[in-house]
């Protein structure tokens, strides 16, 4: 626990890049956990499962120079890392331009948003997931945004130091939409892949796999473990994060190490309410 604490006071306050986002399933709180897993040295880094970015912006800041393959499958949040990278200026004037107001909210929720530049993408994205509850992305079955104003004192969707670090540490990264199957296609030997899915839910009341529409079942989880073990038969050194559930244990019982550590989430994955529980590093 100190160790955890003294790394996220370094995280924070030496002007780096770090998340703008709060997002699902955020790696901040188990960086500690995770950096003993990373390569020394690696060619390119590919985090194929994007969400707030974690470990990205923490080895932008840590091992400069780097190259980066970033994705996702939320289109939306990919709009939002390009309009960072690109025009973070005009990311931040429109940002402070947004009140803090549940009318304002409700008004910038509606929007029919993917008609609408990078730029005013990532705004909404920023504003949205700093002023809705909990930090949450979710979507209805039409793709429309539906999380409640969260009604916070004083939310800080608008913070040029942040925008800024972040489009610093970003500025020569490669970022694309698409599944996790591209990198695949991608990573050579000697590169370094980071998956950190959406994760089997430890119980069937548990689950929460809507990041998106898609959802991200077991035939998902089994396609990831097989590109997982043909990127590491190729020389990739490949990094996964899951729970620990049973299903987890059994998909990667063959040619994987498992390494299992205590997590703690800022939304709940457990039925009976928020608290550590055991998830696993795979590699
Ligand atoms: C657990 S979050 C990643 C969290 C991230 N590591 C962080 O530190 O914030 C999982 C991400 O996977 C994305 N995703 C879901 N299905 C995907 C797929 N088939 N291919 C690529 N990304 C996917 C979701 O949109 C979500 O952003």
């Amino acid at each position: 626990m100190v160790v955890l604490r003294r790394v996220e006071r370094s995280v924070g306050t030496d002007g780096g890049a770090k998340p703008f986002l709060k997002w699902v399933g955020g790696k901040r709180s188990l960086l500690p956990q995770l950096l003993p897993h990373v390569p020394e040295r690696f060619g390119t880094y590919h985090e194929p499962f994007l969400g707030g970015a974690a470990l990205f912006f923490h080895l932008a800041r840590t091992r400069p120079p780097f190259r980066a393959r970033l994705s996702d499958t939320n289109e939306r949040l990919v709009r939002t890392y390009l309009a960072v990278r690109d025009r973070v200026e005009e990311v931040i004037v429109l940002l402070a331009s947004y009140p803090h107001d549940p009318e304002f909210f409700a008004e910038l929720r509606a929007r029919d948003i993917d008609d609408r530049s990078d730029v005013e993408v990532a705004a909404w994205l920023v504003y949205l997931n700093h002023t809705g509850y909990n930090g949450l992305y979710r979507v209805n079955s039409r793709n429309r945004f539906n999380v409640p104003f969260g009604a916070y004192a004083r939310p800080r969707y608008c913070n040029p130091a942040l925008l800024r670090a972040a489009s610093r540490a970003l500025a020569s990264a490669h970022i694309e939409a698409g599944g996790f199957e591209r990198v695949a296609a991608r990573a050579r030997r000697g590169d370094f892949v980071y998956f950190d899915p959406p994760y089997v839910p430890l119980t069937a009341t548990s689950a929460f796999t809507a990041y998106t529409r898609d959802g991200f079942g077991h035939d998902a989880q089994q396609r990831l473990r097989d590109v997982a073990r043909a990127l590491k038969g190729r020389g990739v050194r490949v990094l996964l994060s899951n729970s620990s559930a049973p299903a987890v244990h059994e998909l990667y019982r063959d040619g994987f190490e498992l390494v299992t550590i205590g997590a703690r989430r800022a939304v709940s994955c457990r039925a009976d309410g928020r608290g550590p529980i055991a998830e696993l590093i795979i590699r």
